[in-house]
C-alpha cells in the first residue's frame, strides 16, 4: 500500500517538496506518495486532523503555519530550539513535531558545500523566525564565534540571549552599524530582504578571505549574493538546504537515507529552464 505524506502551507502551489520527495522516494524504492495541500490561514489544525484520519503518515509544515504547529503535538528539542516545526511522524504512539530545517542547512553547508564551522567566524544576518530556526544547529558545529545581526537590534539580543554558551565559542548581538571592522568566515543570510530585493546595509569588508556567503533563499540572485561575490566570496543559495531538510524528514519517516546530491542538480536544472 502507497503511504500517503504531505506538505501543508499558504501559498503552497510553488513547493518542490513533492518533486524532491517523489525522486527520493523512486531512488530508494519506497512506496510513498507525497502532496502539496493548501491550508485555508485559519485552518491548520483541522487540515491536519482531517490528514491523520485520512491515514497520512507524516507530514512537512511551511509557511506560515510552522510556528502554530509547534503547540499541536509535542515539540522535539529541535523544534524547540528552533522555535518551530516542519516535520510530524503520525505514525509513532507519541506524534512530535521536529524541525529539519537547521540540519538541513549544516548538512549543506558541510557535506555538499564542503565547509567546517567549528573555528569559523560565523555573522548570522536576521532574527526572525529563518534565523531562529538553524541558530542552535549552527553553535552545535562550534564555531569560534556567532555574531547576530539585524535591522531591529532588540530582535537580535533577544536570540543572543537564548545562547547556552560553554565557553567554547563567543556570541554576541550586533547593529549593522557595528560591523564595520569585523571579518567573518561564513556569512548567512537569513532575512527576507532578498524577496524584495532589498540590499543589506553591510560593508563588502566583512567577507574574509575564502569566505563562504550563504543566501537562505533560493530561486533568484538576491542583491546579498551579488555583493558577495563581487567582494570576492564564495557565495550559495538555500537551494541545497531545501534538499537537506526534505532528506532529513524522509529519514525520520522512513528511516532511509536518500542520495541529495543528484536531486538537488535536478531541482537546479528545472530552475534553469524556468529563468
Ligand atoms: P522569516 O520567517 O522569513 O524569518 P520574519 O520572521 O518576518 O520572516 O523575519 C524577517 C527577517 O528579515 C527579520 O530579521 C527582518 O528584520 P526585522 O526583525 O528588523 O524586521 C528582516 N528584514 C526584512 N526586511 C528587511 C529590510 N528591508 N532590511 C533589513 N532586514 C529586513
Amino acid at each position: 500500500m502507497t503511504d500517503k505524506y504531505a506538505v501543508i502551507g499558504n501559498p503552497i502551489a510553488h513547493s518542490k517538496s513533492p518533486f524532491v520527495h517523489a525522486e527520493f522516494a523512486r531512488q530508494t524504492n519506497q512506496n510513498i506518495s507525497y502532496e502539496a495541500i493548501l491550508a485555508p490561514l485559519d485552518g491548520f489544525a483541522s487540515t491536519v486532523n482531517g490528514l491523520i484520519e485520512q491515514g497520512y503518515k507524516g507530514i512537512n509544515i511551511t509557511v506560515p503555519f510552522k510556528f502554530e504547529a509547534r503547540h499541536l503535538f509535542t515539540p522535539t528539542k529541535r523544534a524547540i530550539d528552533a522555535g518551530s516545526v516542519n516535520t510530524i511522524d503520525f505514525s509513532r504512539r507519541v506524534i512530535y513535531g521536529d524541525n529539519t530545517d537547521g540540519i538541513g542547512l549544516v548538512s549543506d553547508i558541510q557535506q555538499n558545500l564542503r565547509i567546517t564551522i567549528q573555528n569559523k567566524r560565523v555573522l548570522l544576518i536576521g532574527a526572525g523566525g529563518a534565523a531562529e530556526g538553524v541558530l542552535h544547529p549552527l553553535l552545535n558545529e562550534a564555531p569560534s564565534l556567532i555574531v547576530i545581526t539585524n535591522r531591529t537590534l532588540d530582535k537580535a539580543r533577544n536570540m543572543d540571549k537564548k545562547i547556552l554558551s560553554n565557553g567554547a565559542f563567543l556570541h554576541s548581538a550586533k547593529a549593522f552599524d557595528d560591523l564595520a571592522e569585523a571579518q567573518f568566515d561564513i556569512v548567512i543570510n537569513a532575512t527576507s530582504t532578498g524577496l524584495a530585493d532589498i540590499a543589506l546595509p553591510i560593508q563588502s569588508s566583512i567577507f574574509a578571505k575564502n569566505c563562504l556567503a550563504y543566501e537562505m533563499m533560493y530561486g533568484r540572485e538576491t542583491p546579498f549574493m551579488a555583493q558577495a561575490r563581487a567582494a570576492g566570496a564564495q557565495v550559495a543559495d538555500g537551494l541545497g538546504m531545501l534538499v537537506e531538510q526534505a532528506a532529513e524528514a524522509f529519514y525520520i519517516w522512513r528511516n532511509v537515507r536518500p542520495d541529495t546530491q543528484p536531486v538537488i542538480q535536478m531541482v537546479r536544472a528545472l530552475q534553469m529552464e524556468k529563468s
